[in-house]
């Protein structure tokens, strides 16, 4: 387009998003010896893995003893059997290097009297294979994922990484199916850059606030996710969206499982410690979606509380406040701001609220991008990857447990950085960018720029959250599905009576905003038709009308295709039933058994 003109860059690598995947990759493949750019929307530290608090999984046995196979079939089991194994042996085997990496490069891990890396229980991870809790999540007191992206982003300056900070992505360059390169806008100055490369590294995180309720920050609108299903590549297991069982009542904040891991519990209206009858073995520290269900059919039972009875405590004042002060300092003042709570006098009032997405771009354990040509559903796509919470490798499956996503992004971010090592190479020419590869970003960048309907961005953003969190939700029916579904087609084609004000280039938060919903609305739309069309329960997908798990028909991924101007297509990619090596052997489904 004649209006626009590009300011061009030449990498061997870009990586779009710097939270802990994105800034491990970037400085492996800097390790590597490739030139590295690092494109990102918000300041490298303010990414959402800031947030992270209760800490990093890995079998090191500092509390006790641990094996990576015990890892493995926790791993497994949360997934509900959906998670790809050779991918699951690859994440646990590597995770105690990668936690020692990042004590060697300075995160200032708790410690035990012993001077080792201190360890909690968390939610769904045991001793030999079941038999009871183990302390495998790795903390740095409740601000493990602060101490983490402060350290990476240290390390990738040193490596010579080249940022290119609060750079809006808007799309992914293709050529004959391969990527080679992604253009962006720069929000301070208002200019538009073309950043051709030899491979795209896509973390840019989930996408949270397609709902109403969510731990993830504003920021989190799956936007690498968006550009995937506008380049007419699928997404994969889209269903499946976690809800973490403790978020602040009203504000959604997160209160680290950690808190459940140094003894916190949770209770009804009458008191009752009520985990002890949905998982009398794990009790409140059952996985993420038993606890979640279980508090909710608390609420629905009329056991909530408060005056409403619409929430659940969490109590923490039975511990030792030094306890608290030392392990738990970040969520004591969260509840103290969020909730008026003094946690060493009162329970916190808690709810299930969006924490994380276990679906994403499919990918290898490579982190290579996959696509399905013809019955080929692990087809390579040339020059593309994923990692981090945008990447569906699949380790989580149907359901994460807590502390394997801080593990999941420097596990698979290295991985990452080493094969790029491998494909790329440093003596080839940097891919040209066709103008017809660019002409189509542009187009959709002028339209919402110059939109001139009635609908303000914010109007339809609010009914697509308010839509998802009450149909796609924890529980789910055919009937809220469906009227989920219809209720989200009307709002993405009430998209066409968009308006924006601002026409400016320089700091348009009117224009960002826009080009966000419309990043979330394609994800809303897959994950909803994903869950209408999964006739089954399983992990955080939990349908009323189909209550059990359905292994004969559904134990394989859902791919959903979302291109511009066309409905939603769901096709198929089958699990990966086997592991890496003969070290472990597959781990079978069971019936769980909390
Ligand atoms: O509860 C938490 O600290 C969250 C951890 C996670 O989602 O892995």
């Amino acid at each position: 387009m004649a209006a626009y003109e590009f300011v061009d860059h030449a990498y061997d690598v870009v990586v779009v998003g710097a939270g802990g995947s994105g800034l491990r990759a970037a400085l492996g493949a800097a390790q590597q010896g490739l030139k590295v750019a690092c494109v990102t929307k918000v300041f490298p530290t303010r990414s959402h893995t800031v947030a992270a608090q209760g800490g990093i999984s890995a079998s090191l046995g500092n509390m006790g003893e641990d094996d990576w196979r015990w890892h493995m079939y926790d791993t497994v089991k949360g997934s509900d059997w959906l998670g790809d194994q050779d991918a699951i042996e690859y994440l646990v085997k590597e995770a105690p290097k990668a936690v020692y990496e990042l004590e060697h490069w300075g995160v200032p891990f708790s410690r035990t009297d012993d001077g080792k890396i201190y360890q909690r229980a968390f939610g769904g991870m045991t001793r030999n294979y079941g038999e009871g809790p183990v302390q495998r999540t790795c903390a740095a007191a409740d601000r493990t994922g602060h101490a983490i992206l402060h350290t990476l982003y240290g390390q990738s300056v040193r490596r010579e990484v080249e940022f290119f900070i609060e750079y809006f992505a808007l799309d992914l360059i293709m050529d004959g199916g391969a990527c080679t390169g992604v253009t962006a806008w720069k929000l301070d100055d208002g200019t538009l850059h073309r950043f051709r490369a030899k491979l795209v590294i896509l973390a840019t995180g989930g996408y949270g606030r397609a709902y109403f309720s969510a731990t993830s920050a504003h920021t989190c609108t799956g936007d690498g996710n968006a550009m995937v299903l506008r380049a007419g590549l699928p997404l994969q297991d889209m269903e499946f969206v976690q809800f973490h069982p403790t978020g602040i009542y009203g504000a959604g904040c997160l209160i680290t499982e950690g808190a459940r891991g140094e003894g916190g519990y949770l209770t009804n209206s009458e008191g009752e410690r009520f985990m002890e009858r949905y998982a009398p073995s794990a009790k409140d520290l059952a996985s993420r979606d038993v606890v979640s269900r279980s508090m909710t059919v608390e609420i629905r039972e009329g056991r909530g509380v408060g005056p409403n009875k619409d929430h659940i405590f969490l109590h923490l004042d039975h511990l030792d406040p030094a306890v608290l002060h030392e392990r738990l300092p970040g969520i004591s003042e969260s509840a103290r701001i969020f909730a008026g709570v003094d946690v060493t006098k009162a329970p916190i009032p808690v709810l299930p609220t969006v924490h994380y997405n276990m679906g994403g771009i499919p990918t290898n354990y490579h982190g290579e991008v996959l696509t399905k040509v013809g019955d080929n559903a692990d087809t390579v796509v040339p020059g593309l990857m994923a990692v981090g919470e945008a990447a569906c490798v699949s380790v989580h499956g149907a359901n994460r447990l807590g502390s394997n996503s801080l593990i999941d992004l420097v596990v698979f971010g290295r991985a990452a950085g080493l094969r790029a090592g491998e494909i790329v190479d440093k003596a080839s020419a940097v891919p040209n960018a066709p103008a017809a590869a660019t002409d189509g970003h542009l187009a959709r960048f002028d339209r919402f720029r110059h939109a001139s309907g009635d609908t303000p961005t914010a109007e339809l953003r609010l009914r697509m959250q308010r839509a998802m969190q009450s149909d796609a939700a924890v529980f789910r029916t055919g009937k809220t599905l469906e009227e989920g579904v219809g209720k989200l087609r009307d709002i993405h084609a009430a998209g066409a009576d968009l308006k924006t004000v601002d026409r400016g280039l320089i700091w348009n938060t009117d224009l960002v905003e826009t080009l966000e919903y419309d990043n979330l609305i394609d994800q809303a739309l897959v994950t909803i038709e994903g869950a209408l069309n999964r006739k089954e329960s399983r992990g955080a997908h939990a349908r009323e009308d189909y209550p059990d798990r359905d292994d004969a028909h559904w134990m394989k991924h859902t791919l959903t295709w979302k291109r511009p101007g066309e409905q939603v297509a769901i096709d198929y990619r089958p699990v990966h039933a086997y592991t890496l090596t003969d070290e472990i052997a597959y781990i079978a489904p069971k019936a769980r058994v909390y």
